[in-house]
C-alpha cells in the first residue's frame, strides 16, 4: 500500500468533500440553463428520475471501485484489469477530467469577476457593469486555475476536507435569502408554475439525454472523480450512507437553485430558454431588485466562487492522481503542469466567452459557441460514455458480486438492496444509457 495518498480524517470529511465536487456551477448555472431550455417541470421530472435510477447506483459504483483498488482511474482498471484495453477507459476519465476543467474554469472565472464587479461597486458606489472583455475573460479565468491549483497542491485533506465545511451550509442560507426575495417578486409564481408542472409533450429524445447527462455531470460521475475520492475512504466508512447524502444534498442544491432563478425570470423578464448565460442575465436583476441586493450578490458570487472551486478541485485532484500514483511525479509539479495544460485547452472557451469569432459563432454538435460545444462533447456524452464502460467494465471483469461485497462490508443496511443495485447496475443502467445515446448518434428525434 502505498504511503503517502492520504485518508479523509472522518466519515464527514469524505462527505463534505464529495458533496464539494457534485455541487458546482453544475447545480447553480447548468441546471437553470438546462431546465430552461428543455422545458421546464418535464426537464426536472426526467432529471429526477435519472438522479434515481442512474446517478445514485453509478455513484455507488464508483466509490466502490475506488476504495476496492486504492487507485486513480487508470491505476483501478489496471489492478481489476492488468494489461488490457480497458485502461483506455481511465484515459478517456483523465481527457474528459482534464477538458470539463477548462471550460468549468472559464464560467467559475465569469462568477468570479462578477463577484469583484459588486464587491467594487459596493466600496466605489458605481454601478455594476459586466464588460466580458477578451483581457478581463482570460484574466479572472487565469486566477480561477491557479486558485485551483494551489488548493490542490495542498493535496487531499489539507487543500479539499477544509474548504467545505462551513461554506457549503453559507452558500445554501443566501440562496434561500435570494430565493425569498424573488418569490415575492409580482409575477413570480408563473415561475413556480412553469418550473414545477411537467408538460409531458415537451419530453424528446433530447431533453432525455440532457437529464440524464446533467444528472452525471451533477454529481460528478462518469469520469473517475467519485472512484478517486471513495480511494481515500476507509475500510469501515459507510459508502451507502456517504453516497445517499451525496445525491440527496446534490439535488436539494439544484432544486434550490431553480427555486432562485425561475421566479425571478417570470417576475423581471426574461427567457427561461436563454442558454449558458441564464444566471448571469437574471441574477443581476434579482439583485437591483432587492434592498441591501449589493452586498447579497458579493456574498452569493464569493461562496458561488468557493462551491465551483471544490468542484475544480476534484476534476484537477482526478488527473493528479494518476501522474502522482502511477507515474511516481511530485504533486507540485503535476498539478501545475495539469494545470497550465487546461488554461490552454480552455483557452478557445474564454474567447467564445467573451464573443470572439469564430470561437463564439461555431456550430458543433448542435450547440452554438465552442464552450457550449465543449459542454456538450465533455460534459453531456463523454460522461454518459464513461457511466456506461465503468458499467460494462464492472460487470465483465471485476464482478457485481465483488462490488456489492465491498459496498455491503461496511454497509449492514445495503444488504436488502443489494439486489435492486446490482439489477440497476446490471440491466437497467448499461441498456437505457446505450439506447439514449445510440439514439441520438443515429440522430433519431
Ligand atoms: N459536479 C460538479 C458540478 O456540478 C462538476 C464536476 C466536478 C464534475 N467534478 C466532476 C462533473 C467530475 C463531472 C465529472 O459543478
Amino acid at each position: 500500500m502505498t504511503v503517502n495518498r492520504g485518508q479523509w480524517s472522518s466519515q464527514v470529511g469524505f462527505v463534505l468533500a464529495a458533496a464539494g465536487s457534485a455541487v458546482g456551477l453544475g447545480n447553480i448555472w447548468r441546471f437553470p440553463y438546462m431546465t430552461g431550455e428543455n422545458g421546464g417541470g418535464a426537464f426536472l421530472l426526467v432529471y429526477l428520475l435519472c438522479v434515481i435510477c442512474f446517478g445514485l447506483p453509478v455513484m455507488l459504483l464508483e466509490i466502490s471501485l475506488g476504495r476496492a483498488t486504492q487507485r486513480n482511474p487508470v491505476g483501478a482498471i489496471e489492478k481489476v484489469a492488468p494489461r488490457s484495453s480497458w485502461r483506455a477507459l481511465g484515459f478517456l476519465a483523465l481527457l474528459t477530467g482534464l477538458c470539463i476543467l477548462s471550460y468549468y474554469s472559464v464560467i467559475a472565472g465569469k462568477v468570479l469577476a462578477f463577484g469583484a464587479l459588486y464587491a467594487r461597486s459596493l466600496v466605489t458606489g458605481g454601478t455594476v457593469t459586466y464588460t466580458g472583455v477578451t483581457p478581463e475573460v482570460l484574466f479572472y479565468f487565469a486566477v480561477f486555475m491557479v486558485l485551483t491549483v494551489l488548493v490542490v497542491v495542498g493535496g487531499v485533506q489539507r487543500g479539499i476536507e477544509r474548504w467545505a465545511k462551513i461554506l457549503m451550509p453559507l452558500l445554501l442560507v443566501t440562496m434561500i435569502a435570494i430565493i425569498v426575495r424573488g418569490l415575492f417578486l409580482p409575477g413570480a409564481m408563473a415561475g413556480v408554475r412553469w418550473f414545477l408542472t411537467p408538460d409531458f409533450s415537451k419530453i424528446t429524445l433530447t431533453v432525455v439525454l440532457n437529464a440524464m447527462a446533467q444528472a452525471f455531470f451533477s454529481l460528478s460521475l462518469g469520469m473517475g472523480a467519485m472512484l478517486t475520492y471513495g480511494s481515500y475512504l476507509s475500510k469501515h466508512q459507510d459508502i451507502l450512507r456517504c453516497g445517499v447524502w451525496v445525491v440527496v444534498f446534490d439535488t436539494l442544491v439544484a432544486v434550490l437553485a431553480g427555486f432562485m432563478i425561475f421566479p425571478a425570470v417570470f417576475a423581471l423578464g426574461g427567457n427561461p430558454a436563454a442558454g449558458s448565460t441564464l444566471i448571469f442575465e437574471v441574477l443581476p436583476r434579482v439583485f437591483g431588485s432587492m434592498a441591501g441586493g449589493g452586498l447579497v450578490a458579493v456574498v452569493f458570487f464569493f461562496l458561488l466562487c468557493v462551491a465551483a472551486l471544490t468542484s475544480t478541485v476534484s476534476l484537477l485532484e482526478v488527473v493528479t492522481a494518476y501522474f502522482v500514483d502511477e507515474l511516481s511525479w511530485s504533486r507540485a509539479r503535476t498539478v501545475w503542469s495539469v494545470g497550465i495544460a487546461a488554461i490552454v485547452v480552455g483557452i478557445p472557451s474564454a474567447l467564445a466567452l467573451a464573443g470572439i469569432t469564430p470561437w463564439s459563432t461555431v456550430h458543433l454538435f448542435g450547440r452554438e459557441g465552442f464552450l457550449d460545444a465543449m459542454d456538450f462533447l465533455w460534459g453531456n456524452l463523454s460522461l454518459a460514455v464513461g457511466s456506461l464502460l465503468l458499467c460494462v467494465f464492472v460487470i465483465s471483469r471485476w464482478g457485481l458480486k465483488r462490488a456489492a461485497d465491498e459496498i455491503e462490508s461496511s454497509s449492514r443496511r445495503f444488504r436488502s438492496l443489494r439486489g435492486v443495485w446490482i439489477f440497476f447496475v446490471r440491466w437497467v443502467c448499461p441498456i437505457s444509457i446505450a439506447i439514449i445515446l445510440a439514439a441520438k448518434v443515429i440522430g433519431w428525434s
